[in-house]
């Protein structure tokens, strides 16, 4: 069975794009399966930065034909961008792409209703979108009538189409957006652009499920790369503050068309530590004097929006949760240098809601925000972890800190990582496999 899976466990942000990349070199075809230009994925090829928000990591390895599945909403201008941007940085083979004619594209309307409706959530605390549209667009995907598909885009209905929804979404827009910002749509204007960017990308789309079946029955390796991270999932995160797709584990099939079973191996990636973009519910948060020192040393700023993510201890309750719902084989550890220097580490262990310990990650938003954490202290390192390329030489409280978190999720490590770069990255095998007792 030749399917491998990257999910992140956390809020997203959690290094997998540099695991991609990675793992690319052992595949056939890498799969982008949901989300869309929201993402926003760093790989580090030497001296070289790439970042990337709506092409797979893949891109970036010769030979790999990399997939924009179904389950994404393209923006077409972002995809154009990123593609000159690799041309124009000489990335070698970084047009060998596909993407699929079922996919839902964003409009316009859809960056004005994300800005619209970000300020108006019923919860009183606001999501914080990236703002690229993503849950408008796949709002009108599931409500339909106003959809678009990337394969519309070449039929003669298209200008019709786009001509019915300006229509109705300039009555929408009027009605949800201050007067002084409210700027009616030009149909004619879109259908202009968007017939250009239709022109540009026609030698790419395809129907990508049939494609990927045939691939996945010839026993080609595919490696499905998840974006966001699975506390962001739609159904299963901290609702409401999430994203609008499945981010998790599940949404691995839905978005790519490819059945669980062709999928034999799911790696979860785990930041040594935990972040957050936007607003939600976040127990471990620092909002403090630690806090500020991990986003000082992780850098931790975002991709896309340029934020300052929020930043704290790492919660083991979430995490094991995640990994269960994501049927998750092994962990990769990411960012643990940036931990060094810290007298001692907390780990969140359990959480206590109303007086009561529990294990359990709670499903309503008002019981997350109760959550009152119960830490574990374990001691810090000193050392200067970015140099280091085998378990044998991390330092014993790194040793550790890797070995408990073992212990309280209940899946092994398969890798850690200890800085950006490719070869910043501490295999562990298996006569050294970290929580190999468990
Ligand atoms: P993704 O969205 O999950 O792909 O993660 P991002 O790319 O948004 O954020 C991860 C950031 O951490 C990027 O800037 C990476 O270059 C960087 N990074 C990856 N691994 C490590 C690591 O082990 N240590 C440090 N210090 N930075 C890392
Ligand atoms: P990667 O793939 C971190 C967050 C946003 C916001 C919420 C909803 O880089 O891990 P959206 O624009 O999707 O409707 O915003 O989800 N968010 C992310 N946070 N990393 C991401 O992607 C994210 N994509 C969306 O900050 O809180
Ligand atoms: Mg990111």
């Amino acid at each position: 069975m030749p399917g491998t899976c990257v999910i992140g466990l956390q809020w997203g942000d959690e290094a997998k794009g540099k695991i991609v990349d990675l793992l690319t070199r052992d595949h056939d075809i890498v799969v982008r399966y949901q989300g869309g230009a929201n993402a926003g994925h760093t790989v580090v090829v030497g001296p070289e930065v790439y970042k990337l928000s709506l092409l797979p990591s893949g891109v970036l390895t010769p030979g790999v034909t990399c997939v924009i599945a179904g389950g994404v909403v393209i923006n077409p201008a972002k995809a154009i961008e990123e593609l000159d941007e690799l041309a124009s940085r000489k990335v070698e083979d970084y047009d060998n792409l596909l993407l699929s004619d079922r996919a839902h594209v964003i409009f316009p309307w859809h960056f004005a209703e994300d800005r619209a409706m970000d300020r108006n959530t019923s919860d009183g605390e606001n999501i914080g979108t990236t703002g690229r549209g993503i849950g408008p667009c796949y709002r009108d995907k599931v409500g339909r009538s106003y959809a678009v598909r990337l394969g519309d885009l070449y039929r003669d209905t298209f200008a019709d189409q786009v001509r019915h929804n300006v229509a109705e979404k300039n009555r929408l827009l009027a009605a949800m957006v201050p007067p002084e910002e409210f700027e009616a749509l030009d149909a004619e204007a879109i259908i202009k652009q968007y017939t250009a960017y239709a022109e540009r990308l026609r030698p790419y789309v395809a129907d990508t499920t049939e494609y990927l079946l045939s691939a996945a029955e010839e026993g080609k390796r595919i490696l499905f790369e998840g974006a966001q991270g699975a506390l962001l999932d739609v159904d299963h995160g901290t609702y409401p503050f999430v994203t609008s797709s499945n981010s998790s584990g599940v949404g691995i099939s839905n978005g790519s068309g490819v059945p669980g079973r062709y999928i034999d191996k799911v790696i979860g990636i785990v930041k040594a530590y935990s972040t957050r973009v936007g607003g939600g519910p976040f127990p471990t948060e620092q909002d403090n004097e630690i806090g500020q020192r991990i986003r000082d040393q992780g850098n931790e700023y975002g991709t896309v929006t340029k934020r300052p993510r929020r930043c704290g201890w790492l919660d083991a309750v979430a995490v094991r949760y995640t990994s269960r719902l994501s049927g998750v084989d092994s962990i990769c550890v990411m960012l643990l240098d940036v931990l060094s220097g810290l007298e001692e580490l907390k780990i969140c262990t359990a959480y206590e809601i109303d007086g009561k310990r529990s294990l359990a990650f709670p499903s309503h938003v008002d019981d997350i925000r109760k959550v009152v954490p119960i830490y574990e202290t374990l001691p810090g390192w000193q050392e200067d972890l970015s140099g280091v390329r085998s378990l044998d030489e991390l330092p014993h409280a790194a040793r550790d800190y890797l070995d408990r978190i073992c212990e309280l999720v209940g899946i092994p490590v398969e890798m850690v990582s200890v800085g950006p770069d490719r070869s910043q990255t501490i295999p562990v095998n298996s006569d050294s496999v970290v929580g190999a007792t468990l």
